[in-house]
């Protein structure tokens, strides 16, 4: 059955048009039910309407503690009725209820290649490292910020002259390709996380997920 998922964000939401794009191609067999924001002017939010996908803004400034939007945040997506939730840009530290909430069904993308550069800045900080290669990482939530179990990387070189801004480019085409991908893959159980591992076709997979072929 096609599954139902609800997308997070609190930007611009280009992952979340290439899942919406992905679902219209037929190459995932999902539905977006919702999408919710932690702020209103998240462009996401007008992509999400342009789609006749409901579009929500439950502003975290509104409470008095995470943990209380968090359950504001349980309340309003559960509604929904989820099978996977998707975070694509969602700058919000969530609570270990809310992890645990939606454990196994909770995804993140993250600009780096974890378990490298938790946290923000990470292509200036890969540069700034010295690295030869960079890029992004789809991975189940769990209560470790960026640390869940690893699902799939895909990379990109980094040039002598690359620019943060350059690097951020070309991680964002990379993640247009995984963050889709891994949503395929769960929505026909193709990939799941259990107690054993990270699974594809029942297999488990290395620590550092699937690796996307350099094209
Ligand atoms: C993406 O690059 C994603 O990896 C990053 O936010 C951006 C959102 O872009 N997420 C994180 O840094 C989470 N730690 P988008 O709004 O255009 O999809």
């Amino acid at each position: 059955m096609s599954k139902r998922i609800v997308v997070l964000i609190s930007g611009s939401g280009s992952n979340l048009q290439a899942i919406m794009d992905a679902i219209d191609a037929g190459q995932i067999d999902g539905r977006i039910e919702a999408v919710l924001s932690n702020k209103a002017e998240a462009y996401g939010l007008e992509r999400a309407r342009l789609a006749g996908i409901p579009a929500l803004t439950l502003k975290h400034t509104d409470f008095d503690s995470r943990e209380s939007f968090d359950q504001a945040m349980i309340k309003e997506i559960d509604q929904y009725q989820p099978d996977l939730i998707v975070l694509a840009g969602f700058m919000r530290i969530l609570s270990a209820g809310f992890v645990r909430h939606y454990h196994g069904r909770m995804f993140n993308i993250h600009p780096s290649l974890l378990p490298k550069y938790k946290g923000l800045n990470t292509h200036q900080r890969a540069i700034d490292a010295g690295d030869a290669e960079h890029g992004c990482t789809v991975h189940f939530v769990t209560e470790e910020l960026d640390g869940g179990p690893l699902a799939v990387q895909g990379k990109v070189s980094i040039n002598p002259d690359d620019s943060a801004e350059d690097l951020q480019q070309k991680v964002h085409k990379v993640e247009h390709v995984i963050y889709p991908l891994a949503v395929e893959w769960f929505c026909t159980d193709k990939l799941q996380w259990t107690p054993e591992g990270v699974l594809l076709d029942s297999k488990m997979l290395p620590v550092e997920g699937y690796q996307l072929p350099a094209n």
